[in-house]
């Protein structure tokens, strides 16, 4: 508590304006700092007002958040709520159509990839589907605690799907779009799916997409594929949600691990439901009147949270969005914008930056009057594009959110509250409601006011992640063994003289491109299963649209050439193991790599190589130096 300043700074920031001020949920930094201090010390108290807004079967029994956080004390946990039985589909459909009387109002306007191409779905109806849709799944076997593997695009089916499963109490594990058949072979194996759901294919921008042929590369096989709209058909209306304790598993989500093997990050009912509904109603100050537009792809954390739960929890209107930022042309983001008179507008830093290079006057052709607060995610933001974001997107009109948090986290964990936080361009500013976070040296020592280290939390809050899926072990290594106590998030972060956070991006060996996680192990991998690569280390290079680009270095073996076939099928081989996202930016052949005496590759060299930058610091754990001179002559300087 002491790390939230008593005053928000009054200089040098940028303040909401007095209008949203007057309606906003949490209209000062007092209020802010207030309820902070209660969320803190009396979690129950806090997160007990926000459990009021939804039904519980049965009181939870025991303490309303347990925990141990101390690898030195035991096995790591984190339950909220338990023994209190509730149902999260229950809670966003059947709650908003039986108790709210929500029933007419829009859950979602889907705009399809191709302009005119459009639907919209009240909460009845996506109420109706997800109970067809569940009476279907169970037809086919699956049961409370089954896994379910969805590979769908951005379509309303997506969500019907996901919901049909919580309703029954089964695991969703959805695998983004984009990825490889490989990948998802990866996730289906790891969290023994019992089924798959799919989609023929879908377009993104001009690009055919058929996901059905990625999925089984085989074609129509009646002997085990079954058309969703022949069964869904003939389904029932009624379906009894299952009762599902607090911490039965809602869903499995993959994320990038630094070994390379992607993590199954698993979530439970009550604390996530929770923590996505206030994160969503406060952080974006919801109003019952807003239409609300996330751009993300249901595939990642981001459109769980803040496409599905968070907005149908509080009842919301939101665009469903399945094409991209520059199909058919650049203005496509404001022209929806203001086709739907959409109020709350949720992004990522890539896609502003990318927008950004056209300049205004695509954003101007649109008038944008309906925007009142703009959100970002997945990367830290550089000042240049929030100050485009803020000034030309909102007009200055619009407090921008820059949320903090991961796919481990369930919500955001440090981000602004838009009327509330006075705004720094590029922090992520103050920790949200029930999170407090720390900044460690390396030697695990907490840091006090201005300094620069290991962002870690110091205790849960409802949303956190619970284990990795069927690795405990790993979870306890991969966040609670080098800091025992904290949850280490693998961000570097800085706090200012006024006690602002600064996330400055990544200490482990993950690389951001355009806001989606990757190893450097992922990649490596995927290259020395080349027949002709020996070895491959890849780093980050700057990059100005997606953050960061992939630089990889291949050794290849004795007898191999270099050549441009051989560039392409390195690169082709990464698309296909991983997935369009992983494509190598640079390829470069690097007959030797540096390392140390004990055979470690310094990637900290490499970096500054990809970069052309000559200082690189010390090296003389370099166990032969001769290298280095070579891998600058041979830079690549066009990306492949
Ligand atoms: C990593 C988590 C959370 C949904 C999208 C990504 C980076 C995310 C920010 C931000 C600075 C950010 C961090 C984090 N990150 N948001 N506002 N400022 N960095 O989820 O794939 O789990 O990635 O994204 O490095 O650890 P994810």
């Amino acid at each position: 508590i002491k790390m939230i300043p008593d005053k928000a700074p009054g200089e040098e920031v940028l303040h909401a304006s007095g209008d949203l001020k007057k309606q906003a949920h949490i209209p000062s930094f007092e209020k802010y700092k207030e309820l902070y201090i209660r969320s803190v010390e009396s979690p129950e108290e806090f997160w007990g007002d926000v459990a009021e807004d939804f039904f519980w079967k049965t009181k939870y029994t025991g303490k309303f958040l347990d925990y141990n956080f101390d690898v030195t004390k035991g096995d790591i946990f984190v339950k909220c709520m338990e023994g209190a039985t509730t149902n999260i589909c229950y809670n966003v459909l059947d709650r908003n159509v039986h108790e709210r009387k929500l029933g007419d109002k829009v859950a979602f306007y889907w705009e399809g990839n191709e302009p005119g191409d459009e639907k919209t779905v009240t909460y009845r109806e996506l109420l109706q589907q997800v109970c067809k849709f569940a009476n279907v799944l169970k037809s086919q076997g699956v049961k409370k605690g089954d896994r379910v593997s969805i590979y769908m695009p951005m379509v309303v089916e997506l969500v019907v799907a996901m919901l049909a499963c919580a309703r029954i109490g089964a695991v969703h594990a959805i695998v983004f779009a984009g990825f490889s058949a490989e990948s998802l072979c990866e996730r289906i194996m790891d969290s023994q799916c019992c089924i798959l759901i799919t989609a023929d294919g879908f377009y993104r921008g001009d690009k055919l997409i058929s996901l059905k042929l990625i999925a089984d590369e085989v074609p129509w096989n009646p002997e085990v594929d079954l058309c969703w709209h022949s069964l869904i058909g003939g389904a029932s209306e009624e379906c009894e949600p299952v009762w599902c304790d607090s911490e039965d598993p809602l869903f499995i989500l993959y994320t990038s691990g630094s070994t390379g093997k992607p993590k199954g990050v698993l979530h439970t009912v009550s604390g996530y439901m929770l923590y996505t509904a206030a994160t969503f109603k406060l952080v974006f100050d919801y109003h019952s009147d807003d239409v609300y537009w996330c751009t993300a792809d249901i595939g990642w954390i981001t459109g769980h949270s803040y496409i599905t739960y968070g907005p149908l929890a509080n009842g919301a209107t939101s665009v469903l969005f399945e094409g991209l930022p520059t199909y058919p042309d650049v203005s496509r983001m404001w022209e929806i914008v203001d086709k739907y008179h959409v109020s709350k507008f949720y992004t990522a830093p890539t896609a502003i930056r990318l927008l950004m290079k056209y300049g205004s006057e695509p954003v101007q052709k649109y008038n944008r009057t309906s925007l009142k607060i703009l959100g970002t995610v997945g990367e830290p933001i550089n000042p240049e594009a929030w100050q485009w974001y803020y000034s030309v997107v909102g007009e200055k009109r619009c407090p921008v959110v820059d949320t903090f948090w991961q796919t481990e986290t369930g919500g955001h964990v440090m981000t602004p509250l838009p009327a509330a936080t006075p705004m720094k361009p590029g922090s992520a500013t103050f920790p949200f409601f029930g999170v407090v976070p720390a900044i460690l040296n390396e030697s695990g020592e907490e840091l006090e006011g201005p300094s620069e280290g290991y962002l870690v939390f110091k205790q849960p809050w409802p949303g956190v992640m619970r284990t990795v899926y069927g690795n405990h072990e790993r979870f306890e290594t991969t966040y609670f063994k080098k800091f025992p106590g904290f949850y280490v998030t693998g961000d570097g972060c800085r706090r200012d003289k006024d006690g602002y956070y600064w996330i400055t991006g990544r200490i482990d060996d993950m690389l951001n491109v355009s806001g989606h996680l990757l190893s450097t192990a992922e990649v490596e991998s995927a290259l020395v299963e080349h027949e002709a690569v020996a070895e491959a280390a890849v780093v980050g290079r700057p990059h100005p649209v997606k953050g960061e680009s992939l630089y990889c270095f291949v050794t290849l073996n004795d007898g191999i050439n270099y050549n441009q076939k051989l560039e392409v099928e390195l690169k082709k081989q990464v698309r296909e193991k991983i997935g369009a996202i992983a494509t190598p930016d640079y390829i470069q052949n690097a007959p030797g790599l540096p390392k140390t005496r004990s055979g470690k590759i310094m990637r900290r060299v490499l970096r500054k190589i990809a970069c052309n930058e000559q200082d690189l610091g010390d090296v003389s754990t370099l166990a032969d130096s001769s290298v280095i001179e070579q891998l600058f002559e041979n830079r690549c300087c066009t990306a492949v």
